[in-house]
């Protein structure tokens, strides 16, 4: 791999500390990192090398215990400046240029922005004045993390603003499901398999639901995400980038371009739900403290910094549909939520039934759906449903599944999103990342609903008790005969107090 400098911007913050620095010690660890690197960290806080090495490496308690290695703390290094003055970027330059030339990093630059999302367009513009965009003398990259825009045309003019001082092939907008091994996954289930594919169609295929569930509430970070919500935080990126990988035609070859072209396309196939339409199709919530366990669980409104008379929907249900020739009149659902019984993120694909009923009494029809589930996380892995015999008299059919899991690898290390991600944008192989375009049209497929929800006072939010999988009426979004939501565990309360908020 090419020697370079992976500088971290925003580097004394949370996810440095959360997710880079243990990421790139993984890396180091299993021998990845080019002999040639270093970390140049970043931000305001007045750190010196010697800080900044104890406080993100040797005090990291996210970095797996064990002996931590001296020679990774001495990759790490450390530049203080105010990222809002243009002056001190000077020192950002003259710091890589003395890095160039101890550690033959030959001008290769990653600048990853892990910053609040008002300085991603200021931070380029400043590094471009000091000629850090110029790919003379070795190349730059540009990491970008969520949220990429707050809606389609704040996400337009940041991509301009970005692509004034980068071209669109440095710029690397960060997806962290993208990196999840079993999103990947999915490609390989697809289309390295003769079984799949050819039932992967209108013609065999029911229905598919998508959830992501998760257990914790908002915690710490209510301010940022009041002003989110679900429907941004988790659907226009994270679902709706699983939806392209288990929905995208075939690309012609494995590679950034290909794969990145036919999730655009999946993403401009996507019918747009109307802004008229959006309470037949868009069931938003949000949860209402309850008890669990013997436990009270605040509800959202009593969380810090989260205003208490907040609409701010902490789940969303939506069913759609992809308007092509594969996908013609499949309906789609997907749902995402805090505060649901269990942290569980997993794809139901629904065959339809057999054709003729041959054993109609023994099982009911919601069973008769072959289910392929895929499971991304936690125990990761995919389970096939089938009916088989039960050994004895007559035809009894009973449900049996065929499971795989990755823990069964022995050889297998599920590797971390973030590790898989940054190895890739040091490969300069933007696959897994966002392209500008993909990003843009995901929003427009968004964007009536936020849009329906800020102007249609009458279109209900729900309450939900925290611990139960969400308001009843998205029961009622999935139609069709004894079709329900899979749920895989059930509710942590037996509260029901459901109400209109
Ligand atoms: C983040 C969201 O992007 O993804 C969070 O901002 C959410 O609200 C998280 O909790 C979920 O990620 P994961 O990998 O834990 O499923």
């Amino acid at each position: 791999m090419d020697p370079q400098v992976l500088v971290i911007f925003g580097a004394s913050g949370d996810l440095a500390q959360r997710k880079l620095i243990p990421a790139l010690y993984h890396l180091y660890k299993g021998n990845f990192l080019p002999e040639q690197f270093a970390v140049l960290g970043v931000s305001r806080t007045g750190y010196s090398d010697d800080d900044f090495r104890k406080e993100v490496f040797w005090e990291n308690t996210y970095i797996d215990g064990g002996d931590k290695d001296e020679a990774f703390a001495d990759m790490l290094f450390y530049q203080a400046i105010d990222t809002l003055s243009g002056e001190d970027y000077k020192k950002v330059r003259q710091r890589l240029e003395k890095l160039d030339e101890n550690r033959k990093t030959a001008g290769n630059y990653i600048f990853y922005l892990s910053v609040p999302p008002s300085l991603y367009p200021k931070i380029p513009a400043f590094l471009a004045a000091e000629g850090l965009n110029n790919r003379k003398k070795g190349w730059k990259r540009l990491v970008i993390e969520k949220p990429f825009g707050y809606d389609r045309e704040s996400a337009l003019k940041l991509n301009k603003e970005l692509q004034q001082y980068f071209l669109e092939d440095q710029i690397y907008r960060i997806d962290h499901y993208l990196g999840k091994e079993t999103v990947q996954n999915l490609l390989v289930a697809r289309f390295a398999n003769g079984i799949f594919e050819p039932l992967w169609n209108r013609n065999y295929i029911h229905h598919i639901e998508i959830t992501a569930a998760e257990n914790i509430g908002v915690g710490k970070r209510g301010g940022y995400y009041d002003h989110s919500g679900a429907l941004r935080d988790m659907v226009q990126n994270h679902l709706l980038q699983v939806v392209a990988h288990v929905a995208m035609e075939p690309p012609t070859t494995a590679d950034a371009v290909s794969i990145r072209n036919e999730k655009l396309k999946l993403f401009q196939s996507l019918r747009p739900i109307g802004e008229s339409e959006v309470e037949k199709y868009v069931i938003r919530g949000q949860y209402i403290g309850a008890s669990i366990k013997g436990e009270r669980v605040p509800g959202y409104r009593e969380e810090e910094e989260v205003d208490e008379n907040s609409t701010t929907e902490t789940y969303v249900a939506l069913k759609f549909f992809i308007d092509n020739w594969r996908w013609a009149d499949v309906p789609f659902y997907i749902r995402t939520g805090k505060r649901l019984p269990t942290k569980a993120t997993e794809i139901v694909v629904y065959f339809k039934s057999p054709p003729h009923h041959l054993f109609r009494n023994e099982l009911d029809l919601l069973n008769m759906n072959n289910q392929l589930i895929i499971r991304v996380q936690p125990d990761e892995g995919m389970l096939l449903k089938f009916g088989m015999k039960v050994p004895g008299a007559g035809f009894k059919v009973k449900n049996v599944s065929m499971d795989f899991h990755y823990t069964d690898l022995t050889e297998a290390d599920v590797p971390e999103a973030y590790q898989r991600l940054i190895i890739d944008v040091m490969k300069g192989d933007a696959t897994l990342y966002a392209r500008g375009d993909s990003v843009e049209a995901a929003w427009q497929f968004v964007d009536p609903i936020l849009n329906a929800w800020k102007n249609q006072n009458n279109i209900k939010l729900y309450g939900y008790p925290a611990g139960t999988w969400g308001p009843e009426v998205a029961n009622k979004l999935i139609d069709g005969d004894n079709v329900s939501w899979r749920n895989p565990c059930s509710n942590l309360t037996d509260s029901s107090d459901y109400r209109l908020l």
